[in-house]
């Protein structure tokens, strides 16, 4: 009998995937961590969203961004994959949504930091770029945090994928 693969789709952020989010990273969180992601789940709803298992519903990981009020410069505070399924395009699927949402609300830009995935947002168009920050700042997250400030033009050359069968 052949098994069936599994199909993964992307949907937005709902205030309920909270109680899963802070179990992916490490509940329980400190009330700082709690916080932010309480904010993602309810009030930038437009531009977070979750991969879930579309057979048995269970989320698979997360991607939470937002766009300031009247601002066309985009952020991205996470992006998260369950260990046991990256490498099949999960990651790209909910950063093409992201930057896709950001994109419909204005952003013309999008910018992040991150410490060990530069290779992973340069294959998605990412450069090493501060974006509306200045240099002082990008300076300050590499030799401090030992982390990249890198920035994306929008829209992305690719287009976002919703429905994913690895
Ligand atoms: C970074 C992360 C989200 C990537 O998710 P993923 O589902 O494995 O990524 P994808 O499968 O969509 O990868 C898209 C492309 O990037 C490549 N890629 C993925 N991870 C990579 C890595 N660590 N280094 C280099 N390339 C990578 C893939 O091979 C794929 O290339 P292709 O399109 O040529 O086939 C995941 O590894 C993760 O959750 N890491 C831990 C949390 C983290 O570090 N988040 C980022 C915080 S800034």
């Amino acid at each position: 009998m052949t098994k069936a693969r599994r199909r993964f789709e992307v949907r937005q952020i709902q205030p309920r995937d909270f109680h899963w989010l802070k179990d992916f990273d490490c509940a329980p969180l400190t009330i700082e961590r709690d916080s932010i992601y309480l904010f993602f789940c309810v009030h930038f709803r437009d531009t977070s969203f979750v991969a879930y298992d579309s057979e048995s519903q269970r989320a698979v990981g997360f991607v939470l961004g937002f766009v300031p009020a009247g601002s066309s410069h985009a952020y991205v505070h996470y992006l998260f994959v369950e260990e046991s399924i990256r490498k099949h395009g999960i990651g790209r699927a909910l950063m093409g949504q992201f930057c896709d949402a950001a994109h419909n609300l204005g952003a013309t830009t999008t910018c992040l930091y991150t410490i060990r995935e530069s290779k992973f947002y340069q294959g998605l168009g990412f450069t090493h770029h501060c974006g509306p920050f200045d240099t002082s700042l990008a300076r300050y997250v590499a030799d401090v945090k030992g982390a990249h400030l890198m920035t994306a033009t929008l829209p992305l050359s690719s287009p976002p994928v919703r429905y994913l069968c690895p």
